[in-house]
């Protein structure tokens, strides 16, 4: 067992952007477990652009941060040492670690990970959050039926993917957003929608008309403005459309307008997501994925970096858009499954 460990803290508060100037990498004690405590070692950690908001104090839950703090996020991870009965050592497990290498908990706000159900680096996408927060759009909040036509935008990341493919599943036409040909390329390929937009490119506006038909059914909404008064453009009559993240402001805070009257115009329903809500329905949907999965009929894609050191690298392209597809960093590599 280790003494000391490698841990990521805010070096100052990031403005815009953040950078990798913002964080510092520092040697910090591993403090070992209490009764009713166990200590696990971080192997995958998740990137997500929640963290952005909640270093500012912007996310549920979240009080803003210092310089100094330990940089939150969660991490799949597996048990090194344990006094707690129902965490023994060798159990993996997800749980918010921060960003480091190793950390104690009690127990709670912990999720035991069943390995037999899928690569446990997808625990941080497909298979966990971000899958659910996709399947809850989609399925419970959008209901959409098979022949309907669904939008989505940030198609080549974690909730887009899952969104389009769990869309593709009920029998809907895919259509996606997404800030690159690369990434397109991805969409369309990998994850099998019948259509991707690069709205990086020129006449994206005439593009994305002509793969919709002007005729979108559910819009999946990941980006807020400008793309969302683009996708309210082409939605249908009746259409619905679920707001489930902005990330066009998470790096300023400042919100930007959307027009209204498409709105009224289209007599559209306006559904706000929140993941935290659905989680009653996260096992019914771990299953189904998890045989999607093994079946070939959804796939995941990762944007892997290699060592805690480059987490804020990688968190910098996360939120300037360089990622394609999940952002994980792999903390641990020899814990890494085989
Ligand atoms: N409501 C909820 O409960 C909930 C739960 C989970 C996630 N979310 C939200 O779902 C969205 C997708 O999350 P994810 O984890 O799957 O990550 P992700 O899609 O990999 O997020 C990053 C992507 O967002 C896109 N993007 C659009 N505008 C951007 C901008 N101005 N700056 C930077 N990136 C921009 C980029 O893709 P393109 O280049 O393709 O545009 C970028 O690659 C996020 O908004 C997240 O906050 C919401």
């Amino acid at each position: 067992m280790r003494d000391t460990q490698q841990r990521v803290v805010l070096a100052r508060i990031p403005v815009g952007v953040p950078v990798p100037e913002d964080f510092q990498l520092v040697e910090a004690e591993v403090r070992q477990p209490g009764p009713g405590e166990f200590l696990a070692r971080a192997v995958y950690l998740s990137l997500d652009p929640y963290v952005r908001s909640a270093i500012a104090g912007r996310h549920l839950g979240h009080g803003s941060s210092a310089t100094g703090d330990l940089v939150p996020g969660r991490s799949v991870c597996r048990i090194v040492a344990s006094r707690h009965p129902a965490y023994p050592e060798g159990a993996w497990v997800l749980m918010e670690t921060g960003w480091q290498q190793y950390a104690v908990s009690d127990g709670r706000d912990v999720r035991r990970l069943d390995p037999s159900l899928g690569p446990l680096s997808a625990s941080l996408g497909v298979l966990g959050m971000p899958g659910l927060t996709a399947w809850a759009g989609v399925m419970t909040i959008a209901r959409a039926r098979a022949g309907e036509t669904l939008l989505v935008s940030a198609a080549s990341g974690a909730v887009g993917s899952t969104a389009g493919q769990l869309a593709r599943l009920a029998g809907c036409r895919t259509v996606g957003l997404a800030g690159s040909a690369e990434k397109c390329a991805v969409v369309r390929e990998k994850f099998r929608f019948d259509a991707c937009v690069d709205y990086k490119q020129e006449h994206w506006r005439e593009e994305l008309s002509h793969a919709t038909g002007r005729h979108v059914d559910v819009y999946f909404d990941n980006a807020g403005p400008p793309l969302l008064d683009a996708a309210l453009d082409v939605l249908a009559l009746r259409g619905r459309v679920v707001l489930c993240g902005l990330i066009g402001q998470y790096n300023t805070g400042i919100p930007n307008t959307v027009a209204l009257a498409p709105l009224i115009r289209k007599r559209a329903q306006v559904f706000g997501l929140v993941v935290y809500d659905h989680e009653a329905t996260f096992e019914d949907y771990l299953r189904r994925a998890s045989r999607w999965l093994a079946e070939g009929q959804i796939a995941y894609h990762e944007d892997r970096s290699d060592s805690l050191a480059s987490a804020p690298a990688a968190f910098h392209r996360l939120m300037s858009g360089r990622n394609v597809g999940k952002s994980i960093v792999v903390v641990s590599a020899e814990d890494e499954e085989g």
